[in-house]
């Protein structure tokens, strides 16, 4: 997908003030912000409706995952907010999806509608547990092809599953990657982590991150960096 604006900052905070004097500092031309569970259980539409008065698109990430109607009604209610991209579960199965798809296609206002394969939290061993008899990568692989064949727009996974995911699935799928970390930072709790610069070489079209940005000393001038890295005009963080 040809988008220039290919960061999203993951405004993981419980803090209104904090979200809002970290959002004044940044650019709706070089950013994207994505609100998650805990921001938009405690702040909900009105805080979407701010940011996006501020120039922002919004990836609304709250990862739909109920029956079919209640889905649709879920993924209806988040279009109204016109949101940029919005996420549900692949594994809640084929006629979830499309309804999902359904509820979009029917709307007016038409984000990115993003399906989430494995968290990237789960381990083979949590495949086990489940009574998946594969690994995690392949049932990511297999929860994209589901998601491409119930007409999402893309799917969530890490940077490191790009590659099979590309050969595998059309061009235009979006891949969405979070757990990326420039070079030198710490990768906190995320297990599989990829620079920025590595990601967008593999073929993922949006980087999700977050505390590299958000607890930076300078925010701006470390999504700067981050841009500069990925266009090739700057030095690989370090
Ligand atoms: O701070 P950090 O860069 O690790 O934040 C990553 C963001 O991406 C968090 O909001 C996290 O919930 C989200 N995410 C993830 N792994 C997934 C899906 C979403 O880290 N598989």
């Amino acid at each position: 997908m040809q988008d220039n604006n290919q960061i999203i900052i993951a405004l993981d905070m419980d803090d209104h003030k904090q979200v809002l004097s970290l959002v004044k500092q940044l650019d709706p031309a070089r950013c994207r912000l994505k609100i998650g569970k805990e921001l938009f259980t405690s702040f909900g539409p009105k805080l979407v409706k701010k940011l996006q008065k501020l120039g922002f698109d919004i990836f609304l990430d709250l990862k739909f995952h109920d029956i079919p109607n209640t889905v649709y009604k879920a993924v209806k209610a988040a279009c109204e907010l016109d949101v940029w991209m919005l996420t549900i579960h692949s594994s809640g199965g084929s006629e979830m999806l499309r309804a999902a798809r359904t509820a979009v296609d029917e709307s007016e206002h038409k984000p990115l509608l993003i399906a989430v394969t494995v968290l990237t939290s789960l381990s083979d061993k949590d495949m086990a547990e489940q009574g998946i008899q594969r690994s995690a990568a392949e049932q990511v692989l297999r929860l994209a092809s589901l998601a491409q064949q119930n007409g999402m727009d893309g799917v969530v996974c890490s940077a490191e599953e790009v590659p099979s995911i590309r050969r595998l699935l059309s061009k235009s799928f979006v891949l969405v990657t979070p757990g990326i970390r420039p070079a030198g930072d710490e990768a906190q709790d995320q297990k599989r982590v990829v620079t920025p610069r590595d990601a967008i070489s593999a073929g993922s079209d949006f980087l999700v991150i977050g505390r590299p940005i958000t607890r930076a000393r300078k925010p701006a001038e470390k999504l700067n960096l981050i841009l500069d890295e990925i266009s090739g005009t700057g030095a690989v963080l370090c």
